[in-house]
């Protein structure tokens, strides 16, 4: 299939990250994976195509991103099967989302619970560029220095605007909480619902625009990308939600509006 394409978007990737990490990492620190090696990676866009976050699939009919990506059920779209934000490589699929969820509990000002998951209006169709993320299961932990991967398109240039892009990884270690709470670091503004990673010496991390993107360990997603000061700094590694913590939430959530009983009145849908 369209050697031409990924060829292209080889050739661009290399042709933009040169000058655009040297303004800002998307990924910091990180490199393009293989095209449509992470295939439950979708690019949350505005109706007006501009990415602004990450997600991954869990299902034929849900996403799961942060909480702060909530802008809004009529104003995003999802785009999964993509790697180059800009090229039309053919295997995309767009589809609308029908129901946002947002962790009921989710605080802006602390970024607990930054979690949600997002209905979509029909079934992505799996194939070889759209497949499916497993979550970890419920309280299950990962350990100090276990190496993940965070993945995502994110924003290229500080001063807003945005570089056309393809994907980006790079892959992390996991720093205790007990370390990144430290007075150096984030001096107790790390809940338990909360993980870090990232190197001590800095230099590799997600950044802007990464948000809601996973964190994936052992092949499960065990973090959404959530927050951080500033990115890729030594002192500072990236906050990424404890999704160990939500799994029972999000199976019971998707179970109460699966359409046979979709009658939760609290939450409205566009359809
Ligand atoms: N809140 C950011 C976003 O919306 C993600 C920041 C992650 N920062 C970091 N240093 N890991 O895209």
């Amino acid at each position: 299939m369209d050697l031409m394409y990924i060829l292209l978007c080889i050739l661009l990737d290399i042709l933009t990250t040169s000058c655009q990490d040297t303004i800002q990492g998307r990924i910091v620190g990180g490199y393009a994976p293989v095209p449509y090696s992470i295939k439950y990676i979708v690019s949350i866009q505005t109706t007006d195509r501009r990415h602004f976050c990450g997600g991954s699939l869990i299902n034929k009919y849900w996403v799961i991103t942060a909480a702060h990506c909530d802008i809004g059920v009529n104003k995003m779209m999802i785009v999964a099967g993509d790697y180059s934000l800009i090229i039309y490589e053919g295997t995309e699929q767009v589809i609308l989302p029908k129901l946002l969820v947002p962790h009921p509990e989710y605080n802006s000002a602390t970024n607990n619970n930054d979690i949600m998951i997002i209905k979509l209006r029909g079934p992505v169709e799996l194939n070889n560029f759209v497949s499916i993320a497993l979550l970890p299961r419920q309280g299950a932990s990962i350990a100090e220095g276990r190496l993940c991967r965070v993945s995502g398109w994110g924003y290229t240039n500080p001063r807003g605007g945005q570089i056309p892009s393809t994907l980006r990884t790079v892959r992390l270690p996991i720093i205790s909480s007990h370390k990144c709470n430290n007075s150096e670091s984030f001096n107790g503004d790390i809940t338990e619902n909360m993980l870090c990673a990232g190197y001590s010496i800095g230099g590799k991390d997600a950044c802007q625009g990464d948000s809601g993107g996973p964190l994936v360990c052992d092949g499960r997603i065990y973090g959404l990308v959530s927050w951080g000061n500033a990115c890729a700094d030594a002192q500072f590694p990236g906050v990424y939600t404890d999704v160990s913590k939500y799994r029972k939430w999000i199976d019971d959530t998707m179970i109460s509006y699966s359409t046979r009983c979709n009658k939760n009145p609290r939450i409205s849908t566009t359809a």
